[in-house]
């Protein structure tokens, strides 16, 4: 009996623990979908190398993680920060990024867009500064579109590397775009600007109005 409920024990803490991994999200579209804005090698490459290995590689840091706190060993909890924040972020930023995108583009609905013409005058203004910021990343990173919610304003930003930006400035990401060349280099080689003026086509801007509505409560 006491053998029984402890293989239902294990079995739990078995279960609790699987569930709390992180499993690469599928691809809410064909990865030859977005072309010819982005080419299926590319996105094939992005979500099953570049995308998985961030999962992969947060999993393992959480549970080096998990063994330092129950060990008390606080050296290596600090140690595997920048691994967390990187590959947590990476995982983080993709997840979005994928449902950014759309093959039916669209717009944004009545509320975002009457917020994009109060912060920025213009729908095409915000495109203008969100382009200029995103091509202006040095090396590695992302531009943002994202939400205030002290000022209850939209806000432009660019986070280095795999930064999240909702940890790391306190914005709610709305439209994320990915300049790592690793997004865009197979097809548009050095031709960073390019990229991010293509990107527009295919913005899912009901998933960005979505994003929008839910952090700012309306
Ligand atoms: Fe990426």
């Amino acid at each position: 009996m006491f053998a029984t409920r402890r293989a239902l024990f294990s079995n739990t803490i078995k279960d609790t623990f699987l569930r709390t991994k992180h499993t690469l999200p599928e691809l809410p579209y064909d990865y030859k979908a977005l072309e010819p804005i982005i080419c299926a090698e590319i996105m094939q490459l992005h979500h099953s190398k570049h995308h998985a290995t961030y999962v992969n590689n947060l999993n393992v840091a959480e549970e080096k993680l998990k063994e330092a706190v129950a060990k008390g060993d606080v050296n290596t909890q600090i140690a595997l920060g920048p691994a967390i924040k990187f590959n947590g972020g990476g995982h983080l930023n993709h997840s979005i990024f994928w449902c950014n995108l759309s093959p039916c583009g669209g717009k944004p609905d009545a509320s975002l867009l009457k917020q994009i013409e109060k912060d920025f005058c213009s729908m095409e203004e915000m495109k203008k500064r969100l382009s200029e910021s995103t091509i202006a990343v040095q090396g590695s990173g992302w531009g943002w579109l994202g939400y205030d919610q002290k000022s209850k304003s939209l806000r432009i930003a660019t986070c280095a590397n795999q930064d999240p930006l909702q940890a790391t400035t306190g914005l709610i990401p709305l439209l994320g775009i990915d300049v790592w060349e690793h997004a865009y280099y197979l097809q548009y080689k050095n031709v960073r600007p390019d990229y991010v003026k293509a990107i527009f086509d295919i913005v899912n801007w009901t998933d960005v109005s979505t994003r929008f509505k839910k952090a700012a409560g309306c």
